[in-house]
């Protein structure tokens, strides 16, 4: 039986819209993930996967330790439930919930905020009462590469602090104040980590990639190194974070580095396709139905317009996935509330029939869904909520 098969037959008695989370590829991907770890534990990303009984279950596999939350009401929300060690990545501005950490202990103890300035070390301390438990914080460093005098940048436009010297002073200024203690340091480098370096079209832009990858990786050796180093002098550093799913076995190779993230491998969504290092198996899908055929080779599906974040362009649609070879419409791409498919496989579909799609991106397909339908073999043995599921939306 095909993967179509499998999945027709499991949701035979379900009416589309819903998604599903083929568990075998799910485990699959998640061994994947720590073998090319090669030993080095694997952070969560939470963000690429939303949904907490899923986050638990990868939690409880070898290999993972500690999750990568991406806002701060989300990081209690998920400690106040019981998982620890959670890294929040990305700066918070929010008072109340800074306000919340502070007045507990074990959240205090269980999670980590991203620092990248004075500013927010002022910012914080403002939020929070001068009594509280020390806060624990890691500093984010600016892992993009930086060419031609400054004239070429790739990577995220993240933290400010770049150079060895940045980081000893910032962390000497944490050092002073006896409201925190700074427990990590992340340097995530986004250019190697999230960009396929196997794109499709033009040969030449796959070499520009190859060759940018492999300068910046050299560069970040040396540099994450010596900022480890600098850092370590003013501060007890208990992890240093790197890398993403794009990345791993590289940056695991760093001696400076102690630990990777990673979350988009686990679905293995669309944009995951293009990398020649690694491949993983398609685990979350959606299902949307043929409602209507405009024409004999169109079908028009229900809704589909669940388009990724990042820079727009034809690469944040969802892929349809299954049947293979349906495309959209040039004019009308995946629509707010219906979605025409063109195509040979469209001759063979019929109102009530489904389209399988897989998301651009990982986790963002959750907030389209309540719950992923758990798929083993040809069957659905569960639901869990997502975090929408759980009416959360944390961004
Ligand atoms: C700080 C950080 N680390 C790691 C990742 C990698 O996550 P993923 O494995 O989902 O690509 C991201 C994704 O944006 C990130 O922001």
């Amino acid at each position: 039986m095909d993967d179509r098969q499998r999945y027709d037959r499991a949701t035979a008695e379900l009416d589309p819209p819903f998604a599903i989370l083929d568990m075998e590829a799910l485990r699959a991907n998640a061994e994947s993930l720590v073998r090319r770890a090669g030993g080095k534990p694997i952070r969560v990303a939470s963000k690429s996967v939303r949904s907490r009984p899923i986050l638990e279950r990868i939690l409880a596999m070898d290999g993972f330790r500690g999750v990568m939350a991406f806002t701060l009401p989300e990081a209690l929300w998920l400690v106040s439930h019981g998982l620890s060690d959670v890294l929040v990545a990305y700066p918070t501005a929010d008072r109340a919930a800074l306000a919340r950490l502070a007045a507990s202990e074990r959240a205090a103890r269980e999670i980590t905020l991203m620092v990248d300035s004075a500013e927010h070390l002022d910012y914080i301390e403002a939020a929070v009462p001068a009594n509280s438990p020390p806060l624990r914080l890691c500093l984010d460093l600016d892992a993009g590469y930086v060419a031609f005098g400054g004239r070429f940048r790739a990577g995220a436009l993240r933290s400010p602090v770049r150079e060895p010297v940045h980081a000893a002073d910032l962390a000497a200024d944490v050092a002073k104040r006896p409201g925190f203690r700074l427990v990590g340091l992340m340097a995530y480098e986004a250019q190697i980590a999230g960009v396929g370096d196997d794109p499709q079209g033009s040969a030449a832009f796959a070499r520009v990639i190859r060759l940018m990858q492999a300068r910046s990786a050299r560069e970040l050796i040396l540099r994450r190194g010596r900022v480890v180093n600098a850092v370590r002098q003013v501060a007890d550093l208990e992890f240093v974070n790197g890398g993403g799913t794009g990345s791993i076995e590289r940056t695991v190779r760093e001696k400076a580095v102690t630990e990777c993230a990673a979350g988009s491998g686990f679905f293995h969504p669309r944009l995951f396709d293009f990398y020649r290092g690694f491949s993983g198996r398609p685990a979350a899908l959606f299902a949307l139905p043929v409602v209507r055929r405009p024409a004999p080779d169109v079908v028009t599906v229900l809704g589909g317009g669940y388009l990724a974040s990042g820079a727009p362009g034809p690469s944040r649609l969802p892929q349809p996935y299954l049947p293979p070879g349906l495309r959209y419409s040039a004019d009308e791409g995946a629509g707010e509330v219906q979605t025409p498919l063109l195509g040979q496989p469209a001759e063979d579909l019929r109102v009530g029939d489904r389209v399988w799609f897989r998301h651009a991106k990982a986790g963002e397909l959750c907030e389209r869904f309540a719950g992923l339908l758990l798929v083993e073999g040809d069957k659905v043995v569960e639901e869990v909520p997502t975090y929408r599921g759980e009416g959360k939306t944390f961004l």
